[in-house]
C-alpha cells in the first residue's frame, strides 16, 4: 500500500488546516458553550467544495476520492469537531445515498444544491425504541395516489434543525422486518413534519441533534429513493461509508489532544524543568502518538478500499472503533497533562473530552462495530 499523499491530496490537508485555523478556531469555546451552530463556516465549507467532497463533478461536487475527504474530516474536526460532524453527516450519509441510490431527477433537484452548501441534508434512522436495533422501527410510510403518509418519530438527528432535507427511513410493509423498510426525501416544510427542540448534549455542543415528528406529512412518490424494500440496505451500506468519516472526526479529536499535549508539555515547568521532560509525561505522548498513527492508516486503508469500489465493512468499523477509543483515551490523557488549567473551559480541552465520547456512540456504537467485526472475521473475510 502506497502511503504517500498526492499533490492534490497534500493542497486538501493545506487548505482544509488553514481553514479551521482561520475560520473555525475563532469562537470554537463560545460556539460550544451557547451551542450555537457554526451557519456561516458551513456556507464557507460549502464554497471550497467541502460538503461534496465525492459527489462527481456533474453534480456541482468537488469529485474526489474518499481518501481526501477523511483528511479534510480530520483537520476540519481537529479544531472543531462539531462543524466535523456536520460535514461528515451532509458528505457521506446524505450527498453519498443520492450518489449512489437516487435517480437523475432527485440528483438535479437535491444533490447539485447539497454538495455546495445551499443545502444541508440530515440522514434519520433511529428513533426511540430502535438504536443500535436499527431495523426495529415504527415509523410508517403508506402509498396514498401519487404520495406516501409518513407517520411516526425519530431520534437523535444531526443537522434535524439547521437541515433543508432529511432523508427519513420508514416501513412501506409490515410483518417482513427490514426488507419492508424504504428510504424517502423530505424536505423541510412539509405540511405534517416538524422539528422537537435542540437537544442539550454533552458534546459536540456546535452541531444541533433533534427528534422529528411525521404526522399525516404526505410526500411526493416520486421522493423515495431506489425502490420499495431498499431502505435497509441503503441505509447500512451508507453507514458504512459515514464510520469512516466518523472515524476521521475522532482522529482529529485525538490529534488536536495530542498537538495540545505537547505544547503544554514543552512550556509548563515543574520542579525547576519542562514537565516534558518526565517519563509520565512521555509515556502519555507516546502512546497517543502511536494510536493516532495506527488510527490514520486504518481509516486510509477503509477509504482506499472504497476507493477502489472494495468491500470495506469490516475495515470501516475496525478504523471507527480504534479511532474512537483512541479519541477518548488521548483527550482524557490531555486534560490530564494540562492539570488544573486541563480541567478550566478557557483552555479548551475539556471539550475534547466531551467531544470525544459521542465518537464510540453514533453511526454505530463500539459494541456494535465489534459484532461486524466479528462477524466478517468468522465467516472468512479476514
Ligand atoms: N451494507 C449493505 N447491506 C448490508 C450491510 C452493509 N454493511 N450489512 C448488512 N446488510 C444487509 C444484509 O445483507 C441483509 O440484507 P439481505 O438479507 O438482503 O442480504 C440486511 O442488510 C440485514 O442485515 P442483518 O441481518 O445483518 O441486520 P441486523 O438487523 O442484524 O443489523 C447491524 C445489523 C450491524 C447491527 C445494524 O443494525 C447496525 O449497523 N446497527 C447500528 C445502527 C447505526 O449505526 N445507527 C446509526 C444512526 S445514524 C447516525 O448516528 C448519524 C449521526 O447522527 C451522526
Amino acid at each position: 500500500m502506497d502511503f504517500h499523499l498526492t499533490e492534490e491530496q497534500e493542497l486538501i490537508r493545506k487548505t482544509a488546516r488553514e481553514f479551521a485555523e482561520k475560520h473555525l478556531a475563532p469562537g470554537v469555546i463560545t460556539r460550544d458553550e451557547k451551542a450555537e451552530f457554526p451557519a456561516q463556516q458551513v456556507k464557507m465549507m460549502g464554497e471550497l467544495g467541502f460538503m461534496g467532497m465525492m459527489v462527481p463533478e456533474k453534480w456541482n461536487g468537488a469529485g474526489l476520492d474518499a481518501v481526501s475527504y477523511v483528511i479534510a474530516i480530520e483537520e476540519i474536526s481537529r479544531v472543531d469537531a462539531s462543524a466535523g460532524v456536520i460535514m461528515s453527516v451532509n458528505n457521506s450519509l446524505v450527498c453519498q445515498i443520492f450518489v449512489e441510490w437516487a435517480n437523475e431527477q432527485q440528483c438535479k433537484k437535491y444533490l447539485t444544491r447539497l454538495a455546495t452548501g445551499e443545502l444541508l441534508g440530515a440522514f434519520s434512522l433511529s428513533e426511540p425504541q430502535s438504536g443500535s436495533d436499527a431495523s426495529n422501527m415504527r415509523t410508517i410510510a403508506v402509498k396514498d395516489g401519487d404520495s406516501y403518509v409518513l407517520n411516526g418519530t425519530k431520534n437523535w438527528v444531526t443537522n434535524g434543525i439547521n437541515s433543508d432535507l432529511v432523508l427519513v427511513f420508514a416501513i412501506t410493509q409490515k410483518g417482513i422486518g427490514y426488507k419492508g423498510i424504504s428510504a424517502f426525501i423530505v424536505e423541510k416544510g412539509t405540511p405534517g413534519f416538524s422539528t422537537g427542540k435542540k437537544e442539550d448534549k454533552l458534546g459536540i455542543r456546535g452541531s444541533d441533534t433533534c427528534e422529528l415528528y411525521f404526522e399525516d406529512c404526505r410526500v411526493p412518490a416520486g421522493n423515495l429513493i431506489g425502490e420499495e424494500g431498499l431502505g435497509f440496505r441503503i441505509a447500512l451500506h451508507t453507514l458504512d461509508g459515514g464510520r469512516i468519516g466518523i472515524a476521521s472526526q475522532a482522529l482529529g479529536i485525538a490529534k488536536a489532544a495530542l498537538d495540545h499535549s505537547i505544547e503544554y508539555a514543552k512550556e509548563r515547568k515543574q520542579f525547576g524543568k519542562p514537565i516534558a521532560q518526565f517519563g509520565a509525561i512521555q509515556s502519555k505522548i507516546a502512546r497517543m502518538a502511536t494510536r493516532i498513527e495506527a488510527a490514520r492508516l486504518l481509516i486510509w486503508q477503509a477509504a482506499k478500499l472504497k476507493d477502489e469500489h472494495k468491500s470495506y465493512v469490516k475495515e470501516a468499523s475496525m478504523a471507527k472503533l480504534f479511532a474512537s477509543q483512541t479519541a477518548v483515551d488521548a483527550a482524557r490523557d490531555c486534560v490530564q497533562i494540562h492539570g488544573g488549567y486541563g480541567y478550566m473551559q478557557e483552555y479548551g480541552v475539556e471539550r475534547l473530552m466531551r467531544d470525544a465520547k459521542i465518537t464510540q456512540i453514533y453511526e454505530g456504537t463500539s459494541e456494535i462495530q465489534e459484532m461486524v467485526i466479528a462477524r466478517e472475521v468468522l465467516k472468512g473475510s479476514a
